[in-house]
């Protein structure tokens, strides 16, 4: 018998379902909640990202404008536009699709998003927001990962869990979301000498290296729970996670949980993207 999966796909349709009665029924009041997405540059997979950000809204009842710039925008011509964002009560959340172009300073944009309408929480105050446990909103696929881990009903106080991974996105924000629900923590790194001997005494692993097999049937202990953020191509260009899937679902034996790529993490971090926009509007800010 082999771990059970954690279907995101699934979970994800059952969260945008609420979330559509939820954005139904503010907009019944006048407060349909509102995203608007700036992309500069034409970056092709950019650009699909950003329509499917908008498609969702749009699915779910939630209004979306998207702007695209040439890639000459200058930096104070985009922190005009974020500005005029900010100050528009038909828009709850802002997001600039990243990477910008060099001349642009990634950081310079994100600190110009009212923290109120930061959808992402890449700034550098929503950060702080959950680092000292204010409510605010959380980065969208870090957020996602504790709905996934929820699901499977597995609790998390006084679990050890394991992130892989220390990136500001996800790494980082994963390991705070964690201890703010009472596991005990270890967050490894590309320099992290012997990565099994954290994960084998694991309950709950987060891989989030982008690095395929990096976690391997070896290092798992039976019944923890996988959650694979990893979004990368093997050999035959096929989608594949940061876990070396087959053998680690064997190893997990039935009582524990895996997520699979595709269908895991994915389509968590759009579906939290929508709930950050409708929490921005409910929280009528
Ligand atoms: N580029 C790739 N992923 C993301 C994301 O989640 N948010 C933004 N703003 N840019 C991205």
């Amino acid at each position: 018998m082999t771990a059970q999966l954690i279907d995101g796909t699934a979970l994800s349709q059952r969260l945008r379902a609420d979330i559509g009665r939820r954005a139904a029924a503010l907009a019944a009041t006048g407060r349909r909640p509102g995203l608007a997405v700036i992309l500069v540059g034409d970056d092709p997979a950019s650009a699909v990202y950003v329509r499917n950000k908008v498609r969702a809204c749009a699915e779910h009842g939630l209004h979306s404008v998207l702007e695209r710039y040439p890639a000459t925008l200058s930096q104070d011509e985009l922190l005009a536009r974020i500005a005029s964002l900010n100050a528009d009560p038909a828009i709850h959340g802002v997001l600039v699709q990243m990477p910008l172009p060099v001349h642009i300073d990634p950081h310079a944009v994100i600190a110009a998003i009212d923290v109120r309408k930061d959808v992402d929480g890449f700034s550098v105050d929503a950060a702080g927001e959950l680092l000292t446990g204010l409510p605010g909103l959380r980065p969208c696929t870090p957020w996602g990962c504790m709905k996934l881990i929820e699901s499977t009903g597995v609790p998390l106080r006084g679990r050890h869990a394991v992130v892989i991974g220390r990136s500001n996105t996800v790494g980082k924000p994963m390991a705070l979301l964690l201890l703010q629900a009472d596991a005990t923590i270890t967050v490894c790194h590309s320099r992290t000498p012997d990565l099994g001997e954290h994960t084998r005494r694991a309950d709950i692993v987060v891989a989030a290296v982008g690095r395929r097999h990096t976690v391997t049937a070896d290092m798992v202990k039976p019944g923890a729970v996988i959650i694979d953020v990893g979004m990368n191509r093997d050999e035959q260009g096929r989608l594949c996670g940061d876990v070396d899937f087959g053998p680690v679902r064997e190893a997990l034996g039935p009582a524990g949980f895996i997520t699979p790529v595709p269908g895991g993490v994915g389509p968590m971090t759009i579906t939290m993207l929508l709930a950050n926009t409708l929490q921005a509007a409910e929280a009528g800010r």
